[in-house]
């Protein structure tokens, strides 16, 4: 019995305070825990949590202030976390092997035995016991970054059960423009999830205990569900004054790619005004009728309830969905008929974004991501995902085009640089590729080139699908920097 649209209201989730602050850094303490959520009404839900919640607790840091998190894992299962979009060193940047063991466990428990003794394993970092601590340098712009599990071959369902949160970072550009702040600066999950009938998660693992990795065969495109959580909320609605909101749009879907759009659109259309993507905010707004967002993607838009009557009920709406996937939440305006005044903006300018030259690139690097010839998993350029075996050695300091070809349908993640999005099919990029990214939609067919310059850190690090099934069933490469 699945719930019905627009009974629950939708949930933010609480802002982690440090446990410690001083002159350049702020301390973090997360514990990993199983957890029994209230999603569905009058069920429980077990699930795989961050501080006991879903989304996890939102960390907000400062750019150019150090953040340090340091991690503990209650749960069952070995985990690791990885900093979406964080522009990271690698020994905290989530290596898929680099496991957090469960408190209590001993080191030879990782279930990769001998893999620290691989061949470029010496560049990895090692399984911890219990905790691990992962040092953020937020040398980086204000964006919306997110924290996931990584574990190699489990993430899919390990995100699934719940390992997910915000991680906000902010700046002084960011600061000065006066965007909609405070109760008006939302971030939104968006999620899908199926459920049994008692409330737990339906997951078509091969494996539950978690000894192989993947899905059954009819969910190899990927897992979706039928009911869509917006903060771990089904279909919630929130009520709001008719004032500019900024919503920063994340998909955390394992495999959804959703096409978001206002009904009804305001007056004159445009009502989703995007100042930000992946990595940042963009020169200029951008107003878009509809949004593609793929797993992974961030969008960052305004939208301005001051353009619809009082007491207009406005449905997020998925247009890639049908019947309640087509739905995603709801903001009831206020029905006061003046609107209160607001102090907020959106400038027609709202940063700089130097276009990267591709005409610098010192190399250009085609990745294929396709099955494998087997069936049986996803490759790039017909390799499996082997840790410690790289298919890429950028140098840093260097510019490099990267060109991505594939015959389904994966959004491509890379990890340490963002990057812009040059051409698809040879042709200008497409309406969602504006500014920083980190994730890219690669649809079916499509040769698509980004732009990239490594830089700061040497080390081994991920390029990826993030369809998360995709992920699982080895679509990952490692490249290293030096
Ligand atoms: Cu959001 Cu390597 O992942
Ligand atoms: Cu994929």
């Amino acid at each position: 019995p699945l719930p019905r649209p627009y009974q629950a209201l939708l949930p933010v989730p609480a802002v982690l305070k440090p446990t410690r602050t001083d002159g350049t850094t702020d301390y973090y303490e997360i514990t990993q825990r199983s957890a029994s959520l209230r999603i569905l009404p009058g069920l429980n839900t077990p699930a795989w949590t961050y501080e006991g919640s879903f989304p996890g607790p939102t960390l907000v840091s400062r750019s150019g202030r150090r953040t340090v998190v340091r991690h503990h894992n209650e749960l069952p299962h070995p985990t690791v976390v990885h900093l979406h979009g964080g522009h990271t060193p690698y020994d905290s940047d989530g290596y898929p092997t680099a496991l957090i063991l469960p408190t209590g466990a001993h080191a030879s428990s990782s279930g990769t035995p001998g893999m620290a003794d691989m061949p470029g394993m010496a560049q990895a970092p090692r399984p911890a016991a219990g905790a691990r601590t992962y040092t953020y340098p937020m040398d980086q712009r204000a964006a919306t970054l997110w924290y996931h599990d990584h574990r190699m071959g489990f993430t899919g369902p390990n995100v699934w059960r719940g390992l997910a949160g915000f991680h906000l970072v902010h700046d002084d550009e960011e600061l000065a423009l006066s965007l909609p702040s405070g109760e008006r600066d939302l971030p939104l999950m968006i999620a899908d999830r199926s459920f049994a009938a008692d409330g737990t998660f339906r997951y078509p693992a091969l494996d539950a205990a978690q000894g192989t990795p993947g899905v059954t065969d009819p969910y190899m495109d990927g897992v979706l569900g039928d009911v869509i959580l917006v903060n771990g909320a089904p279909w919630p609605v929130l009520e709001t004054q008719r004032l500019r909101y900024r919503l920063r749009l994340l998909n955390a879907s394992n495999a959804r790619r959703y096409r978001l759009a206002l009904d009804p659109q305001p007056p004159g259309g445009g009502g989703l005004v995007q100042i930000g993507g992946d990595g940042g905010l963009l020169e200029r707004p951008l107003a878009h009728d509809e949004l593609g967002i793929a797993p992974a993607e961030r969008f960052d838009v305004v939208v301005d309830f001051s353009r619809y009557r009082p007491g207009t009920r406005v449905r997020l709406v998925n247009r890639l969905g049908s019947g309640r996937t087509a739905e995603v939440m709801r903001f009831d305006v206020s029905s006061s008929a003046r609107p209160p005044a607001d102090d907020s903006a959106v400038p027609a300018r709202l940063s700089t974004v130097a276009a990267l030259d591709p005409t610098h690139a010192v190399a250009t690097r085609t990745f294929l991501f396709q099955r494998s010839s087997g069936g049986t998993g996803w490759t790039i350029n017909g390799q499996p995902y082997r840790p410690g075996h790289s298919l890429a050695t950028p140098r840093l300091g260097t510019t490099e085009v990267w060109r991505f070809v594939t015959d389904f349908h994966h959004p491509v993640h890379l990890h340490l640089n963002h990057f812009q999005v040059m051409a698809r099919n040879n042709s200008s990029p497409g309406p969602y590729d504006a500014g920083w990214k980190d994730t890219v939609d690669l649809r079916p067919a499509e040769s698509l080139e980004i732009v990239t310059r490594f830089t700061d850190y040497p080390g081994r690090f991920m390029l990826h699908c993030h369809n998360l099934e995709h992920e699982d069933m080895a679509m990952m490469a490692d490249f290293v920097t030096e």
